[in-house]
Parts: C-alpha cells; sequence; structure tokens
C-alpha cells in the first residue's frame, strides 16, 4: 500500500484519463491520494473528485504564486470548505522567491492570514516553499506546537532538514530524488527519520526519472518508495508502510472520516 501524499489529478492535464490514472494507481497498490488545491478554482475542484471515490481526500489553499488574488471573500470560502468532511489539510501554501510571480509582502501576508486559519481549525498544513527557507521557517517556528504539516517537494539541505524536523514537521519527498544529479536531496532521504517521512509525487510536475520528459502521475509514487528504499538499503515495502502510517497519523484519518 501507497500514498501520493500530494497530487494535482483535479486539473486540465488528467480532464481525458482521470478515472484511467486512479485505475493505475490502483493497479500500482497506490491506495489513497491527497488532492492538493491551490486556488480556489483547483481547491474545489480537488473536493469535488474526492466525493467520487473514498480513497481520495483533498486540500483548500492559495500557492504564493496566486497570493496577490487573495481577499477576504476568498478567506470566507476557504472557511466554508474546510468544513467538508474529504478535507484533511490546508495548502499548499508558502512563499515562492523563484518566480515571484506575486510580491514578497504580499506572499507573506496571504501566507499568515492562510496559516491563521489552519491554526484555527487545527488543520495541518502543506508548505510549498521555493528559494524561500529564510523567511518560511522563522514563520513557522514562531508558531511552534500551534501548527503542523508537511514541507512538500523538501529541496533543501540536511541543517534546514533538521530544522523544519525541531518545529515538527514531515518531509514530503518527490520524483526528483531520482534524478541521477540529485545529491543533496539523496543525502536527505538517507538520514530522515523514518517517522517523519512522506512520499508523494506533485504530478502532472516532477516525474521521476524512469518516465521523466512525459507527464506525472500517482502511480509513480512507487518509484519515488523504491529509490528511498535502495538509499536505506531497506525493501520498498518498509518504506510504504512507515510512510502509510505517518500519513494516516499526520491527517489523522479515522478521526476526519470514520468510514475510511
Ligand atoms: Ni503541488
Amino acid at each position: 500500500m501507497f500514498i501520493d501524499s500530494h497530487a494535482h489529478i483535479q486539473i486540465n492535464q488528467f480532464q481525458h484519463d482521470q478515472e484511467e490514472v486512479l485505475k493505475r494507481a490502483n493497479q500500482a497498490e497506490v491506495t489513497t491520494i491527497l488532492i492538493v488545491g491551490f486556488d480556489l478554482e483547483t481547491s474545489i475542484s480537488a473536493i469535488a473528485l474526492s466525493e467520487k471515490h473514498d480513497n481520495l481526500f483533498a486540500t483548500v489553499g492559495l500557492h504564493p504564486h496566486n497570493a496577490k488574488d487573495l481577499t477576504p471573500d476568498t478567506l470566507k470560502i476557504f472557511h466554508q470548505l474546510i468544513k467538508h468532511e474529504k478535507v484533511i489539510a490546508f495548502g499548499e501554501i508558502g512563499l515562492d522567491y523563484y518566480r515571484n510571480l506575486s510580491p514578497k509582502d504580499v506572499q507573506i501576508d496571504a501566507f499568515e492570514k492562510q496559516l491563521d486559519i489552519a491554526e484555527d481549525n487545527n488543520l495541518p498544513i502543506i508548505i510549498h516553499n521555493r528559494d524561500a527557507y529564510m523567511d518560511i521557517l522563522p514563520i513557522l517556528e514562531a508558531r511552534r506546537g500551534k501548527v503542523t504539516g508537511v514541507l512538500h517537494c523538501f529541496t533543501g539541505d540536511v541543517e534546514l532538514m533538521r530544522r523544519s524536523l525541531q518545529i515538527g514537521f514531515h518531509i514530503g519527498i518527490g520524483g526528483i530524488v531520482t534524478f541521477p544529479n540529485a545529491k543533496k536531496m539523496q543525502t536527505v532521504a538517507k538520514v530522515v527519520p523514518l517517522e517523519k517521512l512522506l512520499i508523494e509525487t506533485d504530478c502532472p510536475w516532477l516525474t521521476p526519472q524512469f518516465q521523466r520528459g512525459k507527464r506525472n502521475e500517482p502511480a509513480y509514487v512507487v518509484a519515488v518508495a523504491k529509490k528511498i528504499a535502495e538509499l536505506r538499503k531497506t525493501c520498498t515495502q518498509a518504506i510504504a508502510e512507515i510512510t502509510t502510517k505517518n500519513f494516516n497519523a499526520l491527517f489523522d484519518i479515522k478521526k476526519r472520516n470514520p468510514n475510511y
């Protein structure tokens, strides 16, 4: 059993074969998929898709690229959406200083406002970071003990990993770890405490090496688990089991969805 803890199968790239993609995930024993929203539209469509299958869950949030679009109305709608039984986390939210599609101060403001919602409602957070650890970590450190979650698609070094673990966050590892030149990522994958590890695809992006250049999909999370197992000299099954356990505990799946 594998869990893809970060997928965007609600978007256009999957509109023609969503059900086949889900079938392939099932055949690959990817039993659970977390569909991550990044703006209002994709948050709503994540929920809609999660309603169709027991093993799909959803998140809502505004990505830092779209931070400039955050209005009081958007926040109000997010407040409504998180009441849905399939919504198990807030995100992806964070800071992106690589593309800077919204000004830094606007990104920080949107991040803080959404962290407030997550904190007030006891929802774990999915963090997006690109070249912004210097600002993200202090913001999270200021809320230590009040928020929890995962640094999705972690690309920092071991030192940043340690700081993230100190504030109680999980480390999400995706397809990049399978790239031959991703040495820093592979070092992190070797040393991250197993009880803090999650695996993900971030599909349709960041396709693992064996399909690089093509569209990514949840079934390929198995390649991520396999690579981590190889790096840690353990079996893929062990990585599958521990990351499934971690996911269920972090997102409190049983409590949030007793039917699951
Ligand atoms: Ni993502």
